[in-house]
């Protein structure tokens, strides 16, 4: 796991598990990792998120999807959209992502995290594969779609801090890959998501 500088605890030690990675593998029939969707609201994370879930979840892969929205709801009830509340929660959700990959699943996690560092700060913290995935449509494409009408209320200054209209997105610099949903329509989307995942996860036959 990540090299935390700021532990405040003290008198901590470290429990380790009995049960080998080899032995999670075997038993999932793949490893585990971590696919961390990044991508402006309306960008499709959350659709293709859950599309891959179940597309990967019938051909047998353990996994399981973290979303923002979900998130927000209970753990990071308590935070809101300040840069420092976004650190914060990002923070968790990677912390958490690695538990689940350490525990052999596929975690797809849908949340914007806008921040190049936070998104680095995930990958540090997990000890399993980590593919940055940036679902890649330009703002003024999710400001048309506008699924939640969250947009319109950002332009009437209604939402201060908003991601792409009054809070910055910062695209990633070399994302492990890119689906163009700009381009792409949802089925084509899941499609290319799931090609990539069977390379990186090649599932075990034996
Ligand atoms: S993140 O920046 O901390 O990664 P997260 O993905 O959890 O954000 O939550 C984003 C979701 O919260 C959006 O899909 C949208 O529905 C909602 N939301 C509410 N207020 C804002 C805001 N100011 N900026 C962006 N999204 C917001």
């Amino acid at each position: 796991m990540s090299d935390r500088k700021f532990i405040k605890s003290t008198n901590i030690v470290t429990v380790e598990s009995q049960i080998a990675r080899e032995d999670r593998i075997v038993r999932n029939g793949h490893k585990g990792g971590v696919l961390w969707f990044t991508g402006l609201s309306g960008s499709g994370k959350s659709t293709l998120a859950t599309e891959l879930e179940r597309r990967l979840f019938n051909a047998g892969y353990n996994v399981y999807v973290l979303d923002g929205d979900n998130v927000r709801h209970g753990l990071s009830s308590n935070l809101g959209f300040s840069p420092a509340d976004r650190t914060e929660n990002i923070r968790r959700i990677g912390e958490i992502a690695a538990w689940f990959a350490n525990a052999g699943l596929i975690v797809i996690t849908a949340f914007i995290s806008p921040y190049r560092n936070d998104r680095e700060t995930a990958r540090t913290a997990s000890s399993e594969d980590f593919h940055e995935i940036f679902i890649d449509a330009d703002l003024s494409i999710c400001e048309r779609r506008d699924p939640k009408g969250l947009y319109r209320k950002a332009r009437r200054g209604e939402i201060p801090d908003f991601t792409g209209i009054s809070a910055p997105y910062e695209a990633p610099e070399a994302p492990e890959f890119t689906v163009d949903t700009g381009a792409l329509d949802i089925a084509q989307s899941v499609a290319a998501l799931a090609k990539y995942v069977a390379n990186a996860f090649e599932q075990r036959k034996d």
